[in-house]
């Protein structure tokens, strides 16, 4: 199978493109590897993809092109011409998206667009595209399950990913494209985002640097790691929406007639700021030097996903707990950045 996948340099994208490529699917990569973080971070994953085992791999190519410019996307579809578009390619980051708004409004809002433009025009067969847990925002139901209203979100971040998740569904319905909407909850792991907490604190602790408590350590959130994450993405691929098995009965706003889905995926626990701090300073063996402070603007504060949809779905099961996860991570960092 053929397969864009955009983002390919970010986080997710890297993981997801090895594990497409170890299955033997042909891998055309999309990124305009920008400078939100450390663009060579971003090069070496597309490096480590390019070539295993110093022998080219020949089921990957990477395109450096933004996905807000149409003719690049366009001639990239019209070349390749995919079987199915994994969209991961975003501006992330919920602080930045309060003094950055416009390159939210660009990539995350024009760039989808074009996105599901080319994907209705090149016949996609399954779009799967990036959400996030920040959706459920105000609401202080927990577990967040599909089925509650996102009426509410706190950030400008989040108002884009909500709009994509109705930009699809609009797209699915005109058009019968195949879309699956990720709601993501907190990724981390080897290779992980610069500007997430356990990368920024790992850096800081490492540098006998103070770090930074927000909310004075009363955050909660969902931790996923991972390898849990591409798992359900490669199951999701080959269980695209089927709108015949939707019960429209459901009041679910996740379910729909058109051939459309959205799932939650977390790894369904809660785990308070504070006692993540505790497990990163035991695996570094080093105690951090922190600094309390008030609450962020667009924060919110826990996260907890209700996973129910996904493991009915594909079988869900997330398997790593966050002790072995930061491990992993560590482990990563010391061999990347320390030698
Ligand atoms: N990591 C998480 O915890 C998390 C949580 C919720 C949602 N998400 C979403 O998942 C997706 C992947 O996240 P990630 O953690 O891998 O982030 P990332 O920043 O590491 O990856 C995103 C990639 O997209 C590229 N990109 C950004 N704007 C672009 C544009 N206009 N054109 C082309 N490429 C562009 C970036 O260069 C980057 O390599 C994003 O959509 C993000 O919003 C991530």
């Amino acid at each position: 199978m053929k397969i864009l996948v955009t983002g390919a340099a970010g986080f997710i994208g890297f993981h997801i493109c090895k594990r497409l490529i170890k299955n033997k699917n042909y891998i055309i990569g999309v990124d305009n590897f920008n400078d939100y973080y450390d663009p060579n971070l971003k090069n070496s994953r597309i490096e480590n993809l390019i070539s295993e085992k110093n022998k080219p791999n020949e089921f990957f190519k990477i395109y450096k092109a933004d996905i807000t410019n149409t003719v690049e996307i366009e001639s990239i579809f019209h070349k390749e011409k995919p079987d199915i578009v994994v969209h991961l390619a975003a501006q992330a980051g919920v602080r930045y998206s309060i003094n950055n708004p416009s390159t939210y409004i660009q990539s995350n809002l024009v760039g989808f667009g074009n996105i599901l433009e080319n994907c209705k025009k090149h016949k996609i067969e399954h779009l799967l595209f990036a959400s996030s847990s920040s959706v459920y925002g105000g609401n202080n139901k927990l577990p967040y399950s599909e089925d509650q209203g996102v009426d509410h979100p706190v950030s400008l971040y989040a108002a884009t990913k909500r709009s994509n998740e109705l930009m699809a569904h609009a797209y699915s319905h005109l058009y019968n494209l195949r879309c699956t909407g990720l709601r993501f909850f907190t990724v981390y792991g080897p290779w992980g985002r610069p500007d997430m907490a356990l990368f920024k604190f790992t850096e800081l602790i490492l540098n006998n640097k103070k770090i930074e408590i927000y909310n004075r350590g009363q955050l909660y959130r969902d931790f996923t790691y991972i390898d849990d994450v591409v798992e359900s993405i490669f199951q999701i691929i080959k269980n695209p929406p089927n709108n015949e098995l939707i019960n429209l009965n459901s009041n679910d706003p996740s379910s729909s007639w058109a051939p459309y889905n959205l799932f939650n995926i977390g790894n369904s626990t809660n785990i308070k700021l504070i006692d993540f701090i505790d497990l990163l300073e035991k695996q570094l063996n080093k105690k951090s030097k922190k600094i309390y402070k008030e609450m962020q603007l667009g924060d919110v504060l826990s996260t907890y996903a209700d996973c129910t949809k996904l493991k009915n779905w594909i079988n869900y099961k997330p398997k790593t707990n966050l002790q072995k996860g930061i491990k992993e991570f560590v482990d990563w960092y010391k061999k990347y950045y320390c030698n």
